[in-house]
């Protein structure tokens, strides 16, 4: 049987992760979050020193639970891997080429053996070039900062909404100007600004997108 793979790129709090979980709930498909890996890598790399990153692949091992959970080493790292330490870390670790290869390998191997909903920042362009279908999804700054407050809020850390637009900022501009596979829209990518979109409105888009290109009901 051959895998359907649906690629969902674009910026920090885009809304990515909560839409296209549902969407792969709704299509029977694996959901894979990108950017939980890399956060479980500077969640090591943090613990472990700067050192380890020119030989992570002896050092880590990635899975993840059937709710979602991550698994860094065999242990459940899910709650950790949202740190305001891990956060503020992630954009400078993701940068590194060791780290980038070693995720990239282990993600095109996931989407080799299941129709998969990939999300992160690079999947379009570099990590499955060959998706079935690929969206870029893009929202305010300041819209994302306000998703990102009640996250946080609810997850009882204390921010301000100051101090998240700046970060996602800074994040979107490491992101958008490291030298590997930086945050870009693949050429061939359906752009879904989901500013003004409910979450619903957002997953109705692209299952019907879905269903326009890749005949899956
Ligand atoms: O989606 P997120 O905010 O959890 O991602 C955390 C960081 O990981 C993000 O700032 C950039 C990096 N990332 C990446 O470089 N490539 C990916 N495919 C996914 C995430």
């Amino acid at each position: 049987m051959s895998h359907i793979s649906i690629a969902i790129d674009g910026p920090a709090a885009a809304g990515k992760s909560t839409i296209a979980k549902r969407v792969a709930k709704k299509l029977g498909f694996l959901y894979i979050d990108t950017g939980a890996m890399y956060r479980a890598v500077t969640l090591y790399v943090l613990e472990h020193g700067d050192d380890i990153i020119k030989d992570i692949a002896s050092h880590i091992h990635i899975t993840f639970g059937i709710n979602d959970e991550v698994y860094l080493n065999d242990k459940d790292v899910s709650k950790e891997i949202r740190s305001p330490e891990v956060t503020n870390n992630v954009s400078r670790v993701a940068a590194a080429g060791e780290v980038r290869t070693y995720l990239v390998d282990m993600q095109r191997e996931i989407s080799r053996t299941s129709s998969v909903v990939m999300d992160g920042r690079d999947i379009g362009t570099t990590v499955l070039p060959d998706a079935d279908l690929k969206v870029f999804m893009m929202a305010s700054p300041e819209v994302r900062a306000e998703r990102r407050l009640l996250e946080e809020t609810a997850r009882g850390n204390n921010i301000d909404l100051a101090t998240l637009t700046a970060e996602i900022i800074r994040r979107d501009e490491i992101d958008s100007t490291r030298e590997i596979s930086p945050l870009v829209q693949a050429h061939d990518a359906v752009l879904l600004d989901t500013s003004q979109l409910s979450i619903e409105e957002a997953e109705a888009k692209i299952i019907q997108l879905a269903e326009d290109k890749l005949e899956v009901q």
